[in-house]
């Protein structure tokens, strides 16, 4: 029987999908410490299970009912005292489907979606209280509104590593005809200055040395800067880079289409912005771009490629992509392969075209058929990896400065990350971790470089101009 004396003590949060819900995921944690939680590294054992999930494809979306399964047995397999294991849904699914996860999974005891998090002490309370008729109330928090929920989170408590996320802007106004995001996010929404400096401060003092600012479309941001003032994103940045200690920045996703001079021209000026920049143009295909509702061409999106390149030399790009979109013909999937040859990515994101409900995509007539998708996503990929492969290859030979963030597999060795977001993997002390080393490459592996560190200053200076 459940109790309503005790909250559960023990936290097991999983998940799913973007930066967005990695943020978020703390900030749970952040709101359930306070009240006698800790966090534990698995399900068994835990009194309450979060699962934070991801709406953007099907897979994603359909692990969650799978994940739910796995929880049920756990859930059984404990006995009298599982039944005081408490699972809940959170983020994109939950704020999609609602109350129709209760439906589809008797196990799930809550539900509430990526804006509602702040309330959870609360939630979880209700969800312990048996109702008149003596069932159990299962409470579901789909509200939109992410003011408030920045408003009311408690400053974290947790220590983090040397390298953090800052998340300064929600939602998504831009309806791409294939995205879920607009829905399970909401309306675009821009943190006030004051509170990311603030919250950027505290963590330079706790020992961070890179922050990641995260929105959907991060370059969207005009935060409330006091004075009657908005901020952009670069204005933003260029703030941040006054905070003693923050050696690196970066911001992820942005939108082509709404890029400014203000935040090109901070490529320029300021030395803690990384030289990496993911930009998703989805397609190379002007019509296709047209359907998707991308509000740009895919020359457009070279020009723009070379505006950030002649700001910053040497910058190295990212994207996603769709292949098989309605109505997508050979021609127009060569045209992708066509952009990729123009840019040349350091690494990138593919995907092949998921018809989600709601969304206008997903019922335009044309849908192709999953053989061809997966023969044009195999094409694409094939493509960006030797793209990345070369990226990586060139990087051999040459000093780059790395920020080590955490022990590695074997006694003796640690990985940091490149100005480029490469692992880089060392041998070193842990006393390196959170330091900025000037690390020689000296292999590449599948998915990360071999570094050996150095002091060799002179090398330093000479190849730090050439990375950054
Ligand atoms: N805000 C970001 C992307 C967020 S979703 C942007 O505007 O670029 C991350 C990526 O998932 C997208 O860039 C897109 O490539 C992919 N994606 C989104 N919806 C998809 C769908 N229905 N099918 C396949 N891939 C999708
Ligand atoms: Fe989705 Fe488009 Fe918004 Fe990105 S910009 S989150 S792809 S609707
Ligand atoms: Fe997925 Fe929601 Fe992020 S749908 S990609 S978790 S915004």
């Amino acid at each position: 029987m459940r109790s309503n004396a005790e909250l559960p003590k023990k936290l097991f949060i999983k998940t799913y999908g973007c930066q967005m819900n990695a943020y978020d995921s703390e900030r749970m944690a952040d709101v359930l410490i306070p009240h006698g939680f800790e966090a534990v590294d698995n399900p068994e054992s835990a009194d309450l299970v979060i699962l934070n999930t991801c709406h953007i494809r099907e897979k994603a979306s359909e692990k969650v009912y799978s994940d739910l399964g796995r929880l049920r047995d756990i859930k059984r397999d404990r006995g009298p005292s599982g039944s005081e294991m408490m699972i809940a849904v959170a983020g994109c699914v939950a704020q999609a489907e609602g109350d129709e996860i209760l439906r589809r999974a008797p196990v799930v005891d809550l539900v509430f979606g990526p804006q509602a998090y702040h309330r959870l002490p609360e939630m979880l309370t209700r969800a312990q209280t048996f109702n008149a008729r003596g069932g159990r109330e299962r409470p579901v928090d789909t509200d939109f509104a992410a003011s408030e929920k920045f408003d009311t989170l408690p400053d974290s408590q947790q220590t983090p590593g040397a390298a953090a996320f800052l998340s300064i802007q929600e939602g998504c106004d831009k309806f791409c005809t294939y995205c879920v995001v607009p829905y399970t996010r909401g309306a675009e929404y821009s943190r006030p200055v004051a509170p990311i400096l603030a919250e950027a401060k505290r963590l330079a003092a706790k020992g961070v040395r890179e922050i990641t600012l995260l929105g959907q479309n991060v370059n969207a941001y005009h935060g409330n800067a006091g004075k009657g003032e908005t901020a952009s994103l670069g204005q933003l940045i260029r703030r941040l880079a006054e905070i003693d200690g923050l050696a690196r920045i970066r911001y992820t996703t942005s939108y082509p289409g709404e890029v400014d001079d203000d935040l090109i021209s901070a490529h320029a000026d300021v030395p803690q912005l990384m030289p990496y920049l993911h930009l998703p143009v989805q397609s190379g295909s002007d019509r296709i771009l047209n359907v998707m509702n991308r509000r740009h061409t895919a020359e457009f999106y070279l020009a723009l490629v070379a505006r950030f390149r002649a700001a910053r030399p040497g910058i190295a790009l990212s994207s996603d992509f769709i292949v098989g979109f309605p109505g997508e013909t050979n021609a127009e999937f060569e045209a992708t392969l066509d952009l990729v040859r123009q840019v040349g990515f350091a690494s990138a994101f593919s995907f092949k075209f998921s018809a989600r409900p709601g969304t206008p995509a997903a019922s335009m007539d044309g849908q192709i058929p999953e053989q061809i998708k997966m023969e044009r996503l195999a094409a694409l990929q094939a493509l960006l990896e030797k793209q990345r492969q070369a990226f990586n290859a060139a990087c051999v030979g040459r000093s780059l400065p790395v920020l080590f963030e955490k022990p590695g597999r074997h006694a003796g060795q640690i990985i940091g990350r490149s100005p480029w977001l490469q692992a880089v993997f060392a041998e070193g002390g842990a006393e390196l971790i959170g330091q900025i080393i000037p690390t020689r490459i000296i292999a590449t592996g599948s998915n990360s470089l071999r570094g050996r560190i150095h002091t060799d200053t002179q090398i330093h200076s000479e190849t730090k101009a050439a990375a950054e």
